[in-house]
């Protein structure tokens, strides 16, 4: 039935090999495995022949219908691998494509408050203090009364403080007035020698251009044998000179009044207040920035620690005040306004430098 098989077989692997496209190798399928196609019709007329017959040129066609399809599939993976890498070679790596702006994200900025409470702790670290915090609701006996402000002291009115509502028999809480309260939880916690800041909001019944009920502090605290006022004042002028990084700045000790110190001092820093403008180190007005002086013996002996053994010197500074004093920021309230374009004027990248040069931190 099958004449000449061998030159049929040749003719169609011959026909199979040459195909140069799939469409090609198609037309050679369907021409010889199709419907009507040359093998399926012999397929067909293997019925019409004897059974030994049949046996014989039925295995015959069977072998060359399998060569037939691996042949068209082996040529159908070559073709399909062909054009993928004539794709791959054609195409050119188009550079220009992937630096072409992608969806407009918006870039945050860190806040000066933050990026100033980040200063601070970085020199004061340098001076061995490290950071502590403490929790934004109180209870009256850390805010005051541990800090030698007892219940009919007037002092406790300056404070205007957020009281919480009491519940049942409850002590009364409240939002901390200022961040002494993390002296007295450390000296409660940590035997001395103690070297800590504490950073952190505040809260006062107080709001204009000056004042906002909510605020940030930083508190220092160093507990140590035979400390003195002397320390206290190089530390904060070393510390002034290198937050603004200047190494001539006017600075004055004002002797002042704080329960929980004693002697005590608040801090200013010479600047000029001209055209809306804060510029420190020069002119004629002085900005109050911080509060300051000895532990107070009675707030040693509230937190168990003998004033005959320890000295310490505490102080609290106003972030706020120091970040408008370095920023030219003429107006507390932009602090808190959340406007995103004063933000991207006045805020910072990550990767920004600190502001001080490092050289100037002396080694202790
Ligand atoms: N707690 C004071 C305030 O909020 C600031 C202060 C003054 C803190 C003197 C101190 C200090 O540690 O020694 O006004």
């Amino acid at each position: 039935m099958v004449k000449n098989s061998e030159n049929l077989e040749k003719e169609i692997l011959k026909n199979i090999v040459s195909a140069k496209s799939l469409e090609e190798l198609q037309n050679v399928r369907v021409a010889e495995l199709g419907k009507k196609g040359r093998i399926t019709f012999l397929m067909k007329k293997l019925s019409s022949l004897s059974s030994d017959e049949k046996k014989n040129h039925g295995a015959k066609l069977n072998d060359l219908r399998n060569k037939i399809v691996d042949s068209i599939s082996r040529r159908e993976k070559e073709i399909r691998d062909k054009i993928i890498l004539d794709s791959i070679n054609k195409e050119k790596l188009d550079i220009s494509l992937s630096t072409r702006p992608g969806p407009n994200l918006k870039e945050g900025k860190i806040h000066p408050i933050s990026r100033t409470i980040d200063e601070v702790i970085s020199i004061f670290s340098t001076f061995g203090f490290s950071v502590e915090t403490g929790p934004e609701i109180e209870d009256d006996y850390n805010n005051f009364t541990a800090l030698n402000i007892p219940e009919d002291h007037p002092a406790r009115q300056d404070h205007d403080t957020f009281y919480l509502s009491r519940s049942d028999n409850q002590e009364r809480k409240l939002l901390r007035t200022h961040t002494s309260p993390v002296q007295i939880r450390t000296m409660k916690n940590k035997k001395p020698p103690i070297r800590i800041i504490a950073p952190g909001r505040t809260f006062r019944c107080d709001d204009d251009a000056t004042h906002s009920p909510m605020f940030h502090q930083v508190e220092g605290l160093a507990i140590e044998k035979n400390i003195n006022m002397g320390h206290l004042k190089g530390l904060i002028e070393e510390f002034c000179r290198i937050f603004f990084d200047e190494e001539v700045l006017p600075i004055r000790f004002r002797p002042s009044y704080f329960p929980f110190t004693e002697p005590s001092a608040e801090v200013d820093i010479g600047c000029d207040k001209k055209d809306q403008k804060l510029s420190v180190g020069k002119g004629k007005d002085w900005l109050e920035v911080m509060g300051c002086g000895m532990v107070h013996p009675q707030v040693l002996i509230n937190c168990k620690i003998n004033p005959e053994e320890w000295q310490g010197f505490a102080f609290g500074l106003g972030v706020e005040r120091f970040a408008m004093l370095k920023y030219g920021i003429s107006d507390l309230r932009n602090f808190y306004e959340g406007d995103v374009r004063w933000l991207n004027h006045y805020g910072f990248y990550p990767c920004d430098k600190p502001s001080f040069t490092w050289s100037k931190v002396k080694e202790e």
